[in-house]
C-alpha cells in the first residue's frame, strides 16, 4: 500500500523504485502526471505548464506561470561555443549522436552547476537543458542540412520558438502556424515523462553515482535512441513507407504474416508496450492530433496516415495481437503528425529526447532529493564457470 495505490506482493519485488510524478495503469490504458489524466493536460495546459507540474508536483496559476518562462527564456541561447562541437560531427550525423555528445558536452560549458547534489545547481541544470535542447535539437538539423543557425526568439511561445529556430532561415522568417504549434506543444507533452521506462531508469542509475546532471541526460539521449524505445517513431515511419513501397494497404496482410512468422525478427513498430496491454491513451490522442493537422493542411487523405488506421483496424483485430495484448503506442501516429508538420524522420526520437528531457530531470531530482538514497547496483543471478586454475601458457 503507498498512499491511495495498493500494489501484489509479486508486483513490487519488480518494483526499481517509489516514485510521485508518474502513474501508469497498463491494463486500464491510463497515465497520470502527477494525478492529472493526461487526456486532460493535452487539452488544458501547454508544454512549460507541464514542465512546472512534473518539476513541482503542482500545475503553475498565471503568474507563478510567467515566472517560469520568463526564467526560460532567459537560458534559451547556447554558449557561441557550441557551435564548433557540432562541426566534429559530419553533416550526415545521425541527430541522437550529435544531440547525446551536445548535451554530454554541456557538463564542460556550464560547469558552475554540476554538482548534482546541490539543490541550486540541480534547479539552474534543469532550465537550462528545458532552455536549450530546442536550440540544440534546431542547431543539429540546421548542420545536418547546411542551413546557417536561427537564434531563439523569445518573444515567442516555447514551441513556436523551437518551430522557427528549425524552419526559419535568414532570407526568409518563418511564420509560426497555431494548429502545427498546437500540434508540436502537444506532441511535447505527450512525451513529457512515463516513469521507469529504459532511459529514464538509464538517468536514475547514471545520476546515482553523482555525476553531473548534463552527462546523465546525456546517458538517457543514448538510451532513448534504440529502436525498441524511443527509435521505434522513426522505425514506424520507415515501416509504413515500406508497406507503402509494397503496394499499400494491399500489401497489409503480406506484411502482418512477416511479422506473424516465428522465424522472423520482423516486429510492427508502434505496437507493444512493456506496461500499456490495452490502447497506450497517448496513441489515442496523437492520432487525434493527426486528424486536426492533416485537416488543417487539408491532406485528409494523406495515404500515409490511410495506411497507419487501416494497418492498425487489422491488427487490432488479427487473434496474433490480440492474444498477445498488442495496441499502438506512443509512436504509431507521432511520426505521422511530426511529418505533416515538416520534421524529418531522423529528427523524430531528437524530438521525443526533447520532450522528456523534463521527465527525466525530475525523476532524477526526485531520486536525489531521497536522503535513503545510494548508488545503484543490481546484482545478477551468476552462470558462468566454477572457480578453476590457470594453466601454464604451454598446457593450454
Ligand atoms: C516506447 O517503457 C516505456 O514507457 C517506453 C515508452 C516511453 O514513453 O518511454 O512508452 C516509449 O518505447 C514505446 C515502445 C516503442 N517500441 C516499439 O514500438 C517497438 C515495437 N514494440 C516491441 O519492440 C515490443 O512491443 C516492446 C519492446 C515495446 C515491448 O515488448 P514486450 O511487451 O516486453 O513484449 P515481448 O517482447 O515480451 O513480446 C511479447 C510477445 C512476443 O511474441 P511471443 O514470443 O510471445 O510469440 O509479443 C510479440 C513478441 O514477439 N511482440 C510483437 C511486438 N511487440 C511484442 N510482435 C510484433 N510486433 C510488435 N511490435
Amino acid at each position: 500500500q503507498t498512499g491511495k495505490f495498493t500494489y501484489d506482493p509479486g508486483f513490487l519485488s519488480t518494483a526499481s523504485c517509489q516514485s510521485s510524478i508518474t502513474y501508469i495503469d497498463g491494463d486500464k490504458g491510463e497515465l497520470l502526471y502527477r494525478g492529472y489524466p493526461i487526456e486532460q493536460l493535452a487539452v488544458n495546459c501547454d508544454f512549460l505548464e507541464t514542465c512546472y507540474l512534473l518539476l513541482n508536483g503542482e500545475l503553475p496559476n498565471a503568474s507563478e506561470k510567467a515566472e517560469f518562462v520568463g526564467r526560460v527564456n532567459k537560458h534559451t541561447m547556447v554558449n557561441e561555443q557550441m557551435q564548433f562541437f557540432l562541426r566534429g560531427f559530419r553533416r550526415d550525423a545521425h541527430p541522437m549522436a550529435v544531440l547525446t555528445g551536445l548535451v554530454g558536452g554541456m557538463s564542460a560549458f556550464y560547469h558552475d552547476t554540476t554538482d548534482i547534489t546541490n539543490p541550486q545547481h540541480r534547479e539552474i541544470a534543469a532550465i537550462r537543458l528545458i532552455a536549450k535542447m530546442p536550440t540544440l535539437v534546431a542547431m543539429a538539423y540546421k548542420y545536418s542540412v547546411g542551413q546557417p543557425y536561427i537564434y531563439p526568439k523569445n518573444e515567442l511561445s516555447y514551441t513556436a520558438n523551437f518551430m522557427r529556430m528549425m524552419f526559419g532561415t535568414p532570407c526568409e522568417d518563418y511564420q509560426p502556424d497555431d494548429v502545427l504549434v498546437r500540434a508540436m506543444d502537444r506532441i511535447f507533452i505527450l512525451h513529457a515523462d512515463h516513469e521507469q521506462n529504459a532511459s529514464t531508469s538509464t538517468v536514475r542509475l547514471c545520476g546515482s553515482s553523482g555525476t553531473n546532471p548534463y552527462a546523465a541526460i546525456a546517458a538517457g539521449v543514448a538510451c532513448l535512441w534504440g529502436p525498441a524505445h524511443g527509435g521505434a517513431n522513426e522505425a514506424c515511419l520507415n515501416m509504413l513507407a515500406d508497406i507503402q513501397q509494397m503496394g499499400g494497404v494491399a500489401k497489409i496482410g503480406e506484411f502482418i504474416t512477416k511479422v506473424k512468422d516465428k522465424n522472423s525478427s520482423v516486429k510492427l513498430m508502434g505496437f507493444g508496450h512493456r506496461v500499456y496491454k490495452n490502447y497506450d491513451p497517448r496513441a489515442k490522442l496523437m492520432r487525434e492530433t493527426c486528424h486536426e493537422v492533416l485537416g488543417a493542411l487539408g491532406l485528409e487523405n494523406d495515404p500515409m496516415f490511410k495506411l497507419a488506421m487501416a494497418l492498425e483496424k487489422i491488427a487490432l483485430e488479427d487473434e496474433y495481437f490480440v492474444a498477445r495484448k498488442l495496441y499502438p503506442n506512443v509512436d504509431f501516429y507521432s511520426g505521422i503528425v511530426q511529418r505533416a508538420i515538416g520534421i524529418p524522420v531522423s529528427l523524430f526520437t531528437a524530438i521525443f529526447a526533447l520532450a522528456r528531457t523534463v521527465g527525466w530531470i525530475a525523476q532524477l531530482n526526485e531520486m536525489i532529493s531521497d536522503p535513503e538514497y545510494k548508488i545503484g547496483r543490481p546484482r545478477q543471478l551468476f552462470t558462468g564457470a566454477a572457480s578453476r586454475d590457470v594453466k601454464p601458457l604451454a598446457e593450454r
